[in-house]
């Protein structure tokens, strides 16, 4: 395992029936508040797809916090996916389900080029709702999806499955 994947696994935090019952909540904000792990997830994520981007996308909230600092260490560009009704102008809409309800995620058009290669970032990969929505957003706007990075993955849900071909890259599996 990285050395990132050794951060993660000694930090994570885990929360049974939260927010609700059955539900185990999964905790990486004790990552983002170590300096050192932090760093080492932000440059895993950068490294892991390195050459291979000229944006990324990070979903609202938890997204956010890895999307800019991957755009900033990466030298790309950053595009925001918000929540439902957040965005101004023409956006492009998503519905997606998540481990418990539904939701909707939102980008505006026009940022960028046709054709601009995108990394996804999110904290974790679950279902997979929520990356294969805003796969779906990225293509819709006309750019080219050319990865998936998290820093943690939930096999047991299979999220994997539903997403399509770019190269999925998880910092931790369990
Ligand atoms: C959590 C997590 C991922 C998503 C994964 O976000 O941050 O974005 O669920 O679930 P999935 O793979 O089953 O779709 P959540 O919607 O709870 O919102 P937040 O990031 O704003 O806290
Ligand atoms: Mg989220």
């Amino acid at each position: 395992a990285s050395s990132a994947a050794a951060h993660v696994e000694a930090l994570l935090a885990s929360y049974p029936d939260f927010p609700q019952p059955n539900i185990l909540f999964r905790d990486l904000n004790p990552v983002f508040a170590d300096a050192v792990a932090f760093r080492a997830i932000v440059d895993d994520l950068a490294d892991q797809h390195r050459g291979q981007f000229d944006a990324v996308a990070g979903i609202e909230a938890r997204g956010f916090l890895l999307a800019a600092a991957v755009g900033y260490a990466a030298n790309a560009a950053v595009l925001a996916v918000r929540k439902g009704g957040k965005l101004p102008g023409t956006v492009l809409t998503e519905e997606y389900d998540l481990e418990y309800g539904s939701a909707r995620l939102e980008l505006e058009v026009g940022q960028l080029p046709a054709g601009t290669r995108v990394l996804i970032l999110d904290d974790v990969l679950a279902t997979g709702g929520t990356i294969a929505a805003t796969s779906r957003l990225i293509e819709r706007a006309g750019y080219t999806l050319t990865g998936v990075g998290v820093v943690l993955e939930l096999t047991d849900l299979h999220g994997r499955e539903r997403l399509g071909t770019a190269p999925v890259h998880a910092i931790m599996s369990i």
